[in-house]
């Protein structure tokens, strides 16, 4: 604390990221990172920007890449807003469509908890909406009569950190139903196996769709994310990227995101060798004591029959394994654990065999 400090400082909780730890043999499965590389046409097409030109500022319309993107959604290039990875996006979705008096931003109780930190940063009021107990989310919880109709809905589809996906039917009865506010869906996982809500964006004026290339594209260290939404909601989010930062993609970024975006086959084959990874993991956890919740994303939640999940957290650290504990109502006792390589999952698997013995 600091008497320097602006007033509403002191109040914030600041979001905690996973652990980036420097430990020998590190086995990194804590933050949902893609165990392949990006693609190497991205990593040329980023190479090639290394030159005099970067004395430039870049377009801050960021036209090239929002034009690919729009292609690969069927979308106009008005219709994709870009920004410094999706937490970026995030924030100015929070600032731009969610502040609206005192009406609250409707959200799910387990769900990605920067969004709470969103909330507290920006002052929007929030009703948390209890997923059920087998944490899917009721669609009925969002589609109701209200008093008072929400600022906004937000969930990840697929949530995080459960990996539970939901139909497009059930995301556009939500859209349906509340017309009045933006209609969110984080999509960040969506391409390890859930469908994309982006084709309803036609229909739906209040949806919007957020992407990031930290996971599927395995650029997590680029900082690329995206929305993809009508103009009328993509005009929003670019009066407050105006008003806050005009060039959030530096032309080292944007060459190497368009290059990804671009790039299906690599994209297809790597996602495809995660899925396959994922669920040879969920049953071999499975084999080991773990219920493991139905995941449509890189990740697993798993809890075990027996032992602490504290426990067992800090015992695969030791053997310099990370996985990710949340110290937060309803799931203490789940990990969620990132889908590595087949070698990496069969690391994880037999120190847990060790572990859970001792
Ligand atoms: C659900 C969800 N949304 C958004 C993000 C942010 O991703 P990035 O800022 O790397 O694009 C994450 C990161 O883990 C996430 O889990």
């Amino acid at each position: 604390m600091s008497t320097l400090w602006s007033d509403h400082i002191a109040g914030l909780t600041p979001y905690v990221p996973g652990e980036q730890a420097r430990i020998p043999n590190l086995l990194k499965l804590n933050t949902n990172e893609n165990p392949y590389g990006p693609s190497p046409k991205a990593i040329e097409a980023m190479r090639a920007m290394l030159d005099d030109d970067l004395r430039l500022y870049p377009d801050y319309k960021a036209q090239a890449l929002r034009q690919a993107i729009a292609k690969r959604y069927r979308l106009a290039a008005d219709q994709v807003f870009l920004g410094n990875g999706s937490d970026e996006v995030l924030a100015h979705i929070f600032n731009a469509l969610f502040r609206r008096g005192d009406r609250a931003l409707w959200l799910p109780d387990v769900t990605y908890s920067f969004y709470r930190t969103y909330c507290r940063f920006y002052d929007v009021p929030h009703r948390l909406i209890p997923l059920a107990d087998d944490f899917t989310l009721r669609v009925e919880d969002y589609t109701g009569p209200v008093d008072q109709e929400p600022a906004g809905v937000i969930f990840a589809n697929p949530n995080a950190p459960t990996g539970c996906a939901l139909g497009l039917d059930a995301i556009a009865a939500i859209a349906e139903a509340r017309p009045d506010c933006a209609v969110v869906v984080d999509e960040a996982y969506v391409d390890f196996g859930a469908e994309s809500a982006a084709s309803l964006i036609g229909r739906f004026p209040n949806l919007m769709v957020v992407h990031t290339l930290s996971k599927s594209r395995s650029l997590a260290g680029l900082r690329v994310g995206y929305a993809l939404a009508s103009s009328e909601l993509i005009d929003g989010l670019l009066r407050v990227k105006d008003s806050f930062n005009s060039y959030p993609l530096d032309r080292i970024a944007m060459a190497g995101a368009q290059a990804s975006i671009e790039d299906e086959a690599w994209f297809d084959r790597t996602r495809r060798a995660v899925i396959g990874a994922r669920d040879h993991l969920a049953q071999n956890l499975r084999v080991l004591g773990f219920t493991v919740l139905p995941s449509q994303a890189n990740f697993v939640f798993a809890r075990h029959r027996s032992e602490d999940a504290t426990v067992i957290a800090q015992r695969l650290r030791d053997q310099g394994i990370l996985v990710r504990h949340f110290q937060a109502p309803r799931i203490d006792q789940y990990l969620r654990i990132t889908v590595g390589t087949p070698e990496q999952c069969a690391r994880l698997c037999d120190t847990l065999k060790t572990v859970l013995s001792t």
